[in-house]
């Protein structure tokens, strides 16, 4: 299948010099003004003004802006159920920490993940991946979590890899066993641990990476740094829930097993981020969930940017923290609470992205030979996706060449 889209006020390329690893820096978006894109084979062919398009079919954008899908690199969207119940509850008095503490929280979704089907926990994340697509996601990081034992860790990732195979979104898993301890295993956590070492072996048959939530009351530096180490061992990399709540905690131990990623990172000081670049570890910041949670503590991404690190902004979505798909509310999130530019908070939600999930070479610009993921966007300018928030502002999707219905 080739065809062109035609008439788009703006591409915004994104491209660049190949990065090995982890690019520097914030990539320029390298904006084409009222050119075309040519997709051949479920690939980028061609962007550009002067392109031959003789005998091609066109799309019509109709001056609308194109830009490569968003890669969003920090998801838990399967679950089952909601916390619409806490919502209301946090809405009262009563902080995220509160509601754990009394078996709401994490647990709460557990109980109701565990119960579900295969086929339920499908369905849920079937109308969720309508939602995201909406928003203009190609790409989305997904984490186990719900689940805590072997059996319903492993329904969790299989789930996800039905997803990917539906081909609709592309879905990237995470094993996060150590998401939270779960209540048959709390008298006795180191048990809980050997478990999840053990699982380790399957899991990382179904997952490129692993994921902990690491903080003192959650998983401490002793029992993440042997979960994580043991899974590094089964070829795993890296990502980790760090300085959500306590500083250069969780951020120590990533820089120091040399993690793909350090996500929230809403507590970390400037040392804490000096060690990180140190280690080439790429910042996930996760402004939606600082918003739903009603804090006020944005994770420092201007100190990060000054450092010359390479930024990536995600949703979070998830039912607890951060109830929401849209990386177009992310962006205005950044541009307004973490300052910054509609064109840093593109870049660090498409190419910065692809690269945290080791898919820089194929996914997050659009450039020949690249896949064609790509949304057009019902705005002018690019920095409009930000500017009006609160609204999906996705007209087009295409995950490999194929437009989704939206
Ligand atoms: O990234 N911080 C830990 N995990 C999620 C919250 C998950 C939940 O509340 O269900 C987060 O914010
Ligand atoms: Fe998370």
């Amino acid at each position: 299948m080739t065809f062109a889209v035609i008439n788009c006020s703006q591409i915004l390329t994104l491209a660049g010099p190949p990065r090995p690893r982890v690019g520097p820096e914030l990539r320029d978006l390298a904006i084409v003004e009222n050119g075309a894109l040519i997709v051949r084979d479920g690939r980028i062919a061609a962007v550009g003004r002067d392109l031959d398009l003789a005998g091609l079919e066109t799309l019509d954008a109709g001056g609308r802006v194109l830009l490569p899908g968003f890669v969003d690199a920090h998801t838990h969207t399967v679950f089952a159920g909601t916390r619409a119940d806490e919502y209301e509850l946090r809405a009262l008095g009563a902080t995220y920490a509160e509601i754990a503490a009394r078996g709401g929280g994490i647990r709460s979704t557990v109980r109701k993940t565990r119960a579900a089907t295969e086929a339920e926990l499908l369905d849920a994340a079937r109308r969720y991946r309508s939602w995201f697509l909406r928003g203009g996601t190609t790409t989305v990081e997904a984490k186990s979590g719900y689940g805590l034992s072997p059996a319903d860790e492993l329904k969790m990732l299989r789930v996800i890899h039905r997803l990917d195979a539906e081909g609709s979104l592309r879905y990237v898993p995470t094993f996060l066993g150590a998401h939270e301890c779960p209540d048959e295993h709390r008298a006795n956590r180191a048990e809980y641990v050997r478990l999840l070492i053990e699982t380790l072996p399957e899991a990382a048959k179904l997952a490129p990476f692993c994921d902990i939530f690491c903080e003192p009351n959650v998983f401490t530096l002793a029992e993440a740094g042997e979960i994580l180490n043991a899974a590094r061992h089964s070829g795993m990399r890296l990502r980790l829930h760090a300085d959500q709540f306590t500083a250069d905690y969780g951020s120590r131990l990533a820089a120091e097993l040399g993690a793909a990623t350090a996500d929230h990172l809403e507590a970390t000081t400037e040392a804490g981020l000096r060690a990180l670049h140190a280690a080439r570890v790429q910042p996930v910041l996760l402004p939606a969930s600082v918003y739903a949670l009603g804090l006020t503590r944005y994770p420092a991404a201007r100190a990060m940017i000054d450092l010359g690190m390479p930024v990536v902004l995600a949703t979070d979505f998830n039912p607890g923290s951060s109830p929401t798909t849209s990386m177009p509310m992310v962006l205005s999130l950044a541009s307004t609470h973490l300052k910054m530019t509609p064109a840093e908070a593109i870049s660090a939600a498409t190419i910065n992205a692809a690269y945290s999930l080791g898919r820089g070479a194929e996914l997050g610009s659009l450039e020949p030979g690249k896949l064609a993921d790509f949304a057009i966007h019902d705005v002018g300018d690019y920095r409009e996706i930000a500017y009006f928030f609160g609204r999906e502002t996705a007209w087009k999707v295409s995950i490999g060449g194929k437009l989704q219905a939206l």
